[in-house]
């Protein structure tokens, strides 16, 4: 049974190639994360997620890597329903070969991680697209310069009594807001709920960005998700053995000369970037 027209040599290819991208993407992420654990109340971080979330070649660099994600889950599945379909029997002698019992897993691993994904996008890159509450961040320049235009217009009598009364509150609102909903400096709001946005910036203010400094935080205060997420990064610790492993075997560079150093480099692989995936819940929770 063939489920998409390409040979079974030339969909391993991209699975290989498409694997390979994301293995880059992983030291970004995690590197980005990084800025989590520095104690400056997220400044760093929000910094990193403000140049990722404007910058234009990272929007297209992010379209690219969710489809790869995407593209990499169906065709893995439909090779594997196709090789099951191929031989519903099975060997009469069973292969013991390490290759074919870590490929064996390859599918229940990737399984897992895609839950995990679905957890890991609702938790954070839902709360972007608006598809579910999230913590927002607004510079409070920003939010400074579209109160001043709506004093202005107040001067010149252009508010009703409902928009003075509501500018009133507003003004009232930030002379109070309390420290967790700004930085030291006054330069930002944080921390803010979508209410607090209509509170201290006004109904019509639309300048804010997710603050995944702050979901962060609240996500990993609590243990079961540290939990979650310490469980997913041991799997991906051995997914990630595999597929780098894989991805050299799929381009034949897997001979007796390198097949040392590259499961080497795969086991260092598989266990630097799910322990510095780690160390911010466990950082979290902690400290
Ligand atoms: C402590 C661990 C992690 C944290 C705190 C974290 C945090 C985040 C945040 C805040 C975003 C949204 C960024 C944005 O849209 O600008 C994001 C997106 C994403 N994360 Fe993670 N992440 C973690 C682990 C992982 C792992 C282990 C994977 C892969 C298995 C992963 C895959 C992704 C993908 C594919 C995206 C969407 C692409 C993007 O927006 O960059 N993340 N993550």
């Amino acid at each position: 049974m063939k489920l998409i027209k390409l040979s079974s040599i030339t969909k391993k290819l991209a699975v290989g190639a498409l694997a390979a991208f994301l293995l880059v993407f992983l030291p970004f992420h995690m590197g980005m994360n990084f800025c989590i654990l520095r104690q400056d109340g997220g400044e760093w971080y929000r910094n990193v997620c403000h140049f990722m979330g404007t910058n234009w070649i990272v929007k297209v660099f992010e379209v690219i890597l969710l489809l790869c994600v995407v593209c990499h889950i169906v065709i893995t599945v439909v090779l594997a329903v196709e090789n099951k379909s191929a031989r519903p029997v099975g060997y009469a002698v069973s292969q013991k070969s390490k290759t074919h019992t870590g490929s064996k897993w390859m599918i229940y691993t990737g399984c897992i991680i895609l839950v995990f994904l679905v957890i890991h996008f609702v938790d954070f890159y839902f709360a972007k697209t608006g598809l579910v509450e999230g913590k927002y961040v607004a510079k409070v320049e920003k939010v400074d310069k579209a109160f001043q235009q709506k004093a202005q217009a107040l001067q010149q009598g252009q508010m009703d009594e409902k928009q003075m009364q509501k500018l009133q509150q507003q003004y009232m609102a930030i002379q109070s807001i309390p420290a967790d909903k700004r930085t030291q400096d006054f330069k930002y709001f944080v921390n803010l709920t979508s209410q607090d946005v209509q509170t201290y910036c006004g109904e019509d203010f639309k300048d804010y960005e997710p603050d995944f400094y702050h979901m962060a935080i609240d996500k990993f205060h609590n243990p079961l998700y540290v939990i979650i997420y310490l469980l997913a990064f041991i799997v991906l610790g051995i997914h990630l053995f595999h597929g780098v492993v894989s991805v050299f075997q799929t381009y034949g560079l897997m001979n007796e000369k390198y097949a040392k150093a590259i499961h080497c480099l795969a086991v260092i692989y598989a266990i630097v970037i799910p322990l510095g995936f780690a160390m911010v819940p466990l950082h979290v929770i902690m400290f």
